[in-house]
């Protein structure tokens, strides 16, 4: 393999760039070239395709976002595209691609190494912590210390005014950096998407509280919970509990950015490595995966088709907890 390309796609998450990083000088170090695809799956349909050397990526390994910037792309739904995709990578004598990102750029990558003979590596890189096969996501862990700095903040004036807060945390379809916020942050009661039922638990809970005169709480809520959000919650708990004064406070993309923890620097080296030495060993239609602190690679299958469960313990453990 003399050539590769890389990409990051999807939902940007904090620890691409020190990734990207990785994977470029991993490249330099076994004497292969490595390029780097603008815009995800776009940027390979429109040939938005640089060469990346080492020096190219001095300075990012502290830095959120990504410098390869990202797209959710529709056209590489489409056949023709991607026929066009992997004729632009044919031009640069790009032999293999190394795709950082979630579910929807492990599937696109699926396809489109089906139809064209071109190994791709997968990199997980969401906050969501939602791919099957991986323990751990490249982003999760600072996405999950930004909300729980920002929802410690929102304790101090919630005890302050006596105060039930409800915080929105991202997850469209996962709750994992809702529950392991409402761990770290002593929460009584966390709503997932995952879980449903949560709100007559809530109201028990609730009543508890009220009994011990204790109004000031916080709720963690992931935004595709059951009942539509914390917007909605709060409206729930308002008519149920009108002496509870409600607030609601919605963190959103800032959870996206910012500097990556010492954490997912290490693990965007470790897999960035990882993904170059397995397309150098012929590896193909693989994804990289942390595994009981084990690197290990598992097929993109696994992580595109199956669906990557919220920790039981974590659930139980809240509600032993939030009592
Ligand atoms: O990347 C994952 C995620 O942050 C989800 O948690 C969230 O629901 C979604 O992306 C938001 O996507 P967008 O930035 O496209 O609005």
């Amino acid at each position: 393999m003399k050539k590769i390309a890389v990409l990051t796609s999807g939902g940007d998450a904090p620890g691409m760039n020190p990734c990207i990083r990785a994977v470029v000088r991993t490249a330099g170090y076994y004497g292969i070239e490595a390029y780097g695809v603008n815009y995800g799956y776009q940027g390979m349909i429109d040939n938005d395709i640089i060469r990346l050397q080492s020096r190219d990526v001095r300075f990012i390994i502290d830095k959120g976002g990504t410098m390869l910037y990202s797209a959710r792309c529709k056209q590489f739904h489409e056949h023709e595209f991607r026929k066009k995709a992997f004729e632009n990578l044919k031009a640069h004598g790009i032999e293999g691609l190394v795709a950082i990102g979630g579910d929807g750029t492990f599937t696109g990558a699926q396809i489109f190494s089906s139809e064209y003979d071109i190994p791709v590596i997968g990199i997980p890189g969401t906050i969501d912590n939602d791919i099957a096969g991986t323990d751990v996501t490249l982003g999760y862990d600072t996405a999950s210390n930004t909300a729980m700095e920002a929802i410690d903040k929102i304790r101090d004036t919630s005890t302050s005014h006596n105060r039930l807060f409800l915080v929105e945390v991202m997850g469209r379809d996962a709750g994992d950096i809702a529950l392991r916020c409402g761990l770290a942050v002593g929460a009584i009661a966390t709503f997932i998407p995952e879980k449903k039922g949560e709100f007559d638990q809530l109201v028990k809970s609730l009543e508890r509280a009220k009994a011990r005169k204790k109004r000031a709480n916080i709720i963690v809520v992931a935004e595709g919970e059951e009942t539509g959000g914390a917007i909605k919650l709060s409206e729930m708990i308002n008519e149920r509990f009108p002496e509870y004064e409600t607030r609601v406070s919605i963190l959103g993309h800032m959870q996206r950015g910012g500097s990556p923890t010492v954490f997912d620097r290490e693990l965007a080296a470790r897999m960035g490595v990882k993904a170059v030495e397995a397309l150098k060993a012929g590896e193909r239609n693989q994804m990289v995966a942390m595994v009981n602190n084990t690197l290990q690679l598992v097929p993109l299958e696994k992580a595109v088709t199956e669906r990557a469960e919220v920790n039981p313990e974590k659930i139980r453990m809240l509600e032993i907890l939030s009592r």
